[in-house]
């Protein structure tokens, strides 16, 4: 930041220094440098073309402002702390680029709706990165589970082995809860898509302005309706940050799982050398970082959604200072999220899925007991006698140390006279395919539901 010729601010004549450094966002809201200028110019043509200022001044401030972003992007703008915040900075090099011209962009204006306008500009970008981002973690979960289509997996309740699935099922369920997160990242946007602008401070502006000009310049779809609602709230801040926070939950649960599949205890995964990192003393090990720091980043994520519903909470209308805490929280999640959703897209397409050790895993538990009842109940037995039965077939099979296909038809006939030979077909491969209804696990329905996931993600290339 340079301090070489310490312009004055306008708004911060004799203020103290530490009161200066304590308020100054120039250190991390010049990140809004873009919608700053996109939405200046778009003021300025609306004041000219309302004949509010001379349309020689307009073009004059239009072409200012494009070479003050040219600067910006070359990293050679001169960043002043003395000037607080990005608006600022901004107007104060126009004056220096165009001179007297550039005192007329701030007409019909106040730094509280333009800062509004800034953030929604914002946050409606970055609902469509993390949309974006979202997709490609889905693509590449899809991918994953369309290469090991036929591999067999226990399914899980409270982490114990509960019923066979296929592992491109319990992959979908992933899919589908991003599926959600992409979808609230487009409602945000869509409730985020109005335009501040014209609300002057916090009343409106006592000129003829024309506001659905500057929206449509600026690519908004509606106007704010209040002009105190306009520059009070942050709620679509709220909203990104709620759906970042969801969507770093389904990342971070299944970060879980890819770190539990990775352990010896599971063996379902291999790590790719390119997303592990070795230990600097075990020379077996073949650490989980990536997966680790999605679920640790997770909490990250979550304290910014406190930290601005905290701070909106007490606020009386219309725009306190406070609101300027807005945005480090939501940059960082903005980052945190994005990263997340980058590496994680990277990274599954890599993971080896062990061809044996998923479907051995099943085949060595009690995962077909469920099947074995609603055996029992086909043929005829009440389905509260058949599930005691099966728990004492079960607690049998255990103290033998055998698995229930190792099972003889003798041995199933002791705990129910209604077990014929047909169940020793019941295996695995049986099991799933009889979940055959929609949303079951049945290789019938997983084939389709691949397919449709495929299609609705073409759809929304
Ligand atoms: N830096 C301020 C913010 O982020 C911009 C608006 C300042 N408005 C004011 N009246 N001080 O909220």
């Amino acid at each position: 930041m340079s301090d070489s010729t310490s312009p004055q601010s306008p708004t911060a004549r004799g203020l103290d220094r530490r009161a200066l450094d304590y308020s100054a966002s120039i250190a991390f809201d010049r990140r809004l440098y873009a919608h700053d200028i996109d939405a200046s110019i778009a003021h300025a043509r609306m004041l000219a073309k309302q004949g509010i200022v001379p349309g020689d001044d307009a073009e004059a401030i239009a072409r200012g402002l494009e070479d003050i972003r040219a600067e910006i992007e070359r990293d050679e703008f001169p960043f002043h702390q003395e000037l607080e915040d990005i608006h600022l900075n901004i107007e104060a090099r126009l004056k220096e680029k165009i001179g007297e011209a550039a005192g007329r962009l701030h007409t019909a204006r106040s730094r509280n709706d333009q800062i509004a306008t800034d953030m929604r500009l914002y946050v409606m970008e970055a609902c469509d990165r993390a949309a974006a981002g979202v997709r490609d973690v889905q693509a590449a979960l899809l991918t994953l589970a369309e290469a090991n289509r036929d591999v067999i997996m226990p399914g899980y309740t409270h982490l114990q082995r509960a019923q066979p699935l296929l592992l491109a099922h319990h992959l979908l369920a992933y899919f589908q809860m991003l599926e959600r997160d992409g979808e609230r990242f487009g409602d945000c946007r869509r409730r985020a898509d109005a335009l501040p602008l014209g609300s002057g401070a916090l009343s409106g502006v006592p000129y003829p302005i024309d506001r659905d000009f500057v929206a449509r310049e600026l690519g908004f779809s509606r106007l704010t309706e209040n002009s105190v609602d306009a520059v009070a709230d942050r709620d679509f801040v709220v909203e990104y940050q709620s759906a970042a926070a969801m969507t770093m939950m389904h990342l971070s649960r299944l970060a879980e799982e890819i770190v539990l599949w990775a352990s010896d205890e599971f063996g379902f995964i291999g790590l790719p050398e390119e997303f592990s990192t070795g230990s600097s003393i075990m020379p077996q090990k073949r650490n989980p970082d990536v997966a680790e720091l999605a679920r640790g980043k997770t909490g990250r994520v979550y304290g910014n959604l406190m930290a601005i519903l905290t701070t909106l909470k007490g606020l009386p209308l219309a725009y306190n200072r406070d609101l300027q805490e807005d945005k480090q929280p939501l940059f960082d999640t903005v980052d945190t999220l994005m990263g997340t959703l980058e590496v994680m897209a990277a990274m599954l397409p890599a993971l080896r899925v062990d061809p044996l050790l998923p479907e051995a895993a099943a085949r060595g538990s009690y995962v077909l007991a469920t099947d074995v009842a609603d055996y029992l109940v086909r043929k005829g037995v009440a389905f509260r006698d058949a599930h005691q039965a099966v728990a004492e077939l079960v607690r049998y099979a255990q103290m033998e140390g055998k698995a229930l296909p190792e099972l003889s038809l003798e041995e199933y006939r002791r705990f129910s006279p209604a077990f014929e030979e047909d169940v020793l077909a019941l295996d695995l491969r049986s099991a799933i395919e009889a979940r055959d209804a929609p949303g079951g696990t049945s290789s019938r329905q997983v084939e389709a539901a691949l397919k449709r996931a495929r299609q609705r993600l073409e759809g929304k290339r």
